[in-house]
């Protein structure tokens, strides 16, 4: 950790993000507007690369509305092989860089049928289908404690500028909870209705290792979802990974204002 901490801050001038984003599928291009120091992942000491198309896999440092912030241009999947401490190593970086507060962004596939491709979610809880939990393995007692309370993952403080935020812009928003399962593959139409009686909005494969140790090292989460698609059985279209990024491309604008009036308001 000390090396990768080093690195960056020889890199970046010492500079000291309070603000973390994490851009997924399709949002990635929200950090190349806002860009004073950029490092690639294949550069910087324990990170890992990525290797999904539509992320770029950089860290970016910029000021965005007077506000000091790094993002995460691509994110580390669980399904890409990578173990769950290391696709959550960026998270435990950010918060010895002095992050405070993270937001994370995802696509995601909509549970809920009142949901439409390219809505927006703002993301109120979460459930780890995903098999295991980032988490498992020695404590590291300067970060969090053993068994972190989880019962406020997605702060109700943030949730509410959130919306706020939208309502200003007049972007209709959604809200509800995220379920996580592995992936790489979609879900059954069995899964989905699985997922939808277990109280799930949307479904995807991310956000929530990202949540769940950020939370655990005190750092205040945002989550939202870009809705990429009906997820599988919800509507009879076959799911594939270029309509995902297809989708979110359509709601970038609408992602881009939202993101930045929030910053204005932290
Ligand atoms: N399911 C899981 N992950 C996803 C989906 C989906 O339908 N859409 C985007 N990511």
């Amino acid at each position: 950790m000390e090396n990768t901490i080093a690195f960056i801050n020889e890199k970046t001038e010492n500079f000291e993000p309070e603000i973390g984003i994490i851009l997924g599928s399709g949002l990635g291009e929200f950090a190349d507007e806002y860009c004073d120091y950029a490092i690639c992942y294949t550069e910087i000491p324990n990170f890992i690369k990525s290797t999904v198309k539509g992320h770029k896999g950089r860290l970016v440092f910029a000021e965005i509305e007077g506000k000091k912030v790094v993002m995460m241009q691509g994110r580390n999947h669980f399904y890409e092989g990578h173990s769950m401490s290391e696709i959550t190593y960026p998270v435990k970086v950010m918060k010895k860089l002095g992050v405070k507060t993270l937001i994370l962004t995802n696509a995601a596939g909509a549970v809920n049928e009142s949901f439409r491709p390219s809505d927006l979610m703002i993301i109120t809880d979460h459930i780890n289908f995903m098999g295991t939990n980032p988490l498992i393995g020695a404590n590291d007692d300067s970060l969090g404690e053993r068994f972190p309370d989880m019962s406020e993952v997605y702060k109700k403080d943030l949730i509410k500028i959130a919306e706020k935020c939208a309502e200003k812009l007049c972007i209709d928003i959604q809200k509800g909870v995220y379920f996580a399962s592995s992936g790489p593959s979609y879900e059954t139409p069995a899964e989905t209705r699985m997922a939808r009686i277990l109280g799930a909005d949307a479904v995807g494969m991310s956000t929530v290792p990202e949540a769940i140790v950020a939370n655990y090292c005190g750092m205040k989460v945002l989550g939202i979802s870009c809705i990429s698609n009906a997820a599988s059985g919800v509507s009879d279209v076959k799911l594939s990974h270029s309509e995902v990024i297809e989708t979110t491309d359509k709601a970038k604008s609408r992602f881009k204002a939202l993101v930045l009036e929030i910053l204005k308001m932290l």
